[in-house]
């Protein structure tokens, strides 16, 4: 399963990838919005400066809502850098442009799925990769994890080719049951990924270790 950091902070994005299992990076206008990049050039410049620090694929989504505009904008984000995925709404333009996508050769990331259907659809697109939003889920009553669960289920049977990123997540508990779950991707921010790393018995272990070694000198 890759791991993609969701932020838009580059400091962020340089401790995860510095860890060195960093394998990409999404973003979105809110996480955009939130590292302060305003007007067309810096956010163009702020995904070259991401793409700059992590080698894999980064999510750069698209602002409009109507096939052409989303195909325009998609196709200025592409020419940035080789490593950038066009992210679009699952909404019916959406698709058509996913569509659109495909056919000429540029990588897409299918956003804002909170169904099975919406995943098919998706992957009949042809999408790189498709987004479920499980913290979103999880907020609203209902199982983020299943819907993972079911989204490999149906992809596995059908052969679809599109990527399962598991988004929206919450907790290092979300990345390992997305990992059970049999998506291809998690998309975390920071902390869930360096909660990944605790364990108490850890701490009091090394603690051990260490006090038993400076009695060796
Ligand atoms: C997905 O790509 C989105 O950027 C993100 O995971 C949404 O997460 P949130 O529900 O924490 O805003």
């Amino acid at each position: 399963m890759k791991f993609f950091i969701d932020t838009a902070n580059l400091d962020q994005i340089k401790e995860a990838n510095d860890l060195g299992i960093l394998d990409g990076v999404t973003t979105n206008p809110s996480l955009m919005a939130k590292v302060g990049v305003k007007g067309q050039q810096a956010i163009m410049d702020h995904y070259a400066k991401i793409a700059e620090i992590v080698d894999g694929d980064v999510s750069a989504e698209v602002f409009s809502t109507t096939f052409n505009e989303i195909v325009e904008e998609g196709k200025k984000l592409a020419a940035i850098h080789p490593n950038i995925v066009v992210k679009v709404p699952m909404i019916k333009d959406g698709i058509k442009a996913l569509k659109w996508f495909t056919d000429n050769g540029i990588k897409t990331n299918c956003t804002l799925v909170f169904s099975a259907g919406q995943a098919i659809l998706a992957a009949k697109a042809g999408a790189t990769y498709v987004s479920p939003f499980i913290g979103r889920i999880d907020d609203s009553n209902w199982d983020g994890v299943q819907l993972i669960e079911q989204i490999a289920q149906i992809y596995s049977l059908q052969g679809y080719k599109t990527e399962i990123l598991a988004a929206s997540i919450r907790s290092p508990l979300h990345i390992v049951q997305c990992a059970q779950a049999g998506a291809d991707v998690i998309t975390s921010p920071l902390d869930p990924i360096l909660g990944l790393l605790k364990h108490p018995l850890t701490d009091i272990g090394l603690a051990k270790f260490l006090e038993d070694a400076k009695t060796m000198g």
